[in-house]
């Protein structure tokens, strides 16, 4: 059996739901995401099998899920667009993982730097084997594009180097994908820490704005970002990385650049401002649209049935052949799919 190439280019985004969604995920996830579903074809999940690879409450990764899919619909994802569900509700993702458990060894496995930065204590199982279940996401809807930040580029190279192994020692069977960088995306870091990214786990609260906050509390937020003692608005991300910082996320909601910006200002306290205000203004609309779709669930139950349901009937085919061509023997049932 073989599989079926598709013609246009199709990105597959999956966000895992560990968090509150921040200014970081809008800029470098969510907005390519929203501009790219106009451009090729695209599926954006909620990767929540991913959130059972590290210590969690599942109290709070039900919750994140409902957030984030939610989230993700108030910012503009379109599910007319986009092939838009959660991981669990389409079986194929764990199905194939196993599959393609029994094509990766465990070296590998093993070398990935994710895994190798582990803290110590109790590690999963499911831990070692996640950029496997990634592939699977990736491998299931014949993926030619994954956009993705540096951290996951090792990720994307396993992929590969597992779909060539799996074509060549079983048979074509799988697209081999592309990491691509998130073209619009910009770089955002935290507002107390401006050398980390945004949204690191260890982050202090205060120097992340997360799309939910009030708007009180993201101009709060903003107006006590770390700076410096030149007193000087220029952009120089390595001299001045919180005044940079401050720039670059005004250049990014305001669709100029930087350095352009950086010649508006007279002082630190109008540069906060003006940042207060552009990230309020772009949020105060998810919001609105968020507060809507949460007060109607049965809508949003309904749009990640369909999208489930649309994904199952979309990646049976993949699975099969897969399945197949690996040896095992399909029921009537699957040889018809
Ligand atoms: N591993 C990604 C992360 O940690 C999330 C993810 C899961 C993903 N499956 C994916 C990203 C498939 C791209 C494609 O952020």
């Amino acid at each position: 059996m073989t599989a079926t190439l598709p013609t246009t280019a199709r990105r597959l985004t999956g966000l895992k739901p560990t968090g509150h969604f921040h200014l970081g995920n809008l800029l470098g996830a969510i907005r390519p995401i929203v501009h790219a579903q106009y451009a090729s074809e695209s599926v954006v999940f909620v990767a929540d099998l991913h959130a059972l690879t590290v210590e969690h409450d599942p109290h709070r990764v039900r919750e994140l899920v409902l957030e984030q899919a939610t989230t993700l619909l108030a910012a503009g994802v379109d599910p007319d667009r986009s092939l838009f569900y959660v991981q669990s509700h389409v079986p194929q993702h764990a199905e194939l993982h196993y599959l393609l458990e029994c094509a990766t060894s465990y070296g590998e496995a093993h070398r990935m730097i994710q895994f190798q930065n582990r803290g110590d204590g109790h590690t999963r199982l499911s831990l070692l084997t996640y950029p496997v279940l990634m592939a699977a996401d990736v491998l299931l809807h014949g993926t030619t594009e994954v956009p993705v930040g540096r951290d996951q580029t090792q990720h994307v190279a396993l992929i590969r180097d597992l779909a060539v192994r799996f074509n060549g020692r079983y048979g074509e069977t799988f697209v081999l994908p592309q990491g691509v960088n998130p073209t619009t995306g910009a770089k955002i870091m935290d507002l107390s820490e401006p050398t980390t990214k945004m949204g690191k786990s260890n982050a202090n609260p205060a120097g992340t704005v997360h799309l939910l906050d009030p708007p009180d509390v993201i101009r709060r937020k903003v107006m006590r970002a770390v700076t410096d003692q030149r007193g000087e608005v220029a952009y120089r991300p390595e001299e001045q990385p919180g005044v940079s910082n401050l720039l670059e996320i005004l250049a990014a909601l305001s669709g100029d650049a930087p350095q352009t910006m950086a010649a508006l200002f007279g002082s630190y306290a109008e540069l906060k401002a003006a940042a207060a205000d552009v990230v309020i203004a772009t949020t105060g609309p998810i919001q609105a649209r968020y507060a809507d779709l949460a007060a109607d669930p049965g809508y949003l139950d309904e749009v990640l049935d369909e999208g489930a349901r649309r994904a199952r009937e979309r990646t049976a085919g993949i699975l099969a052949t897969a399945y197949t061509n690996l040896g095992l023997r399909p029921t009537a049932q699957v040889a018809l799919q």
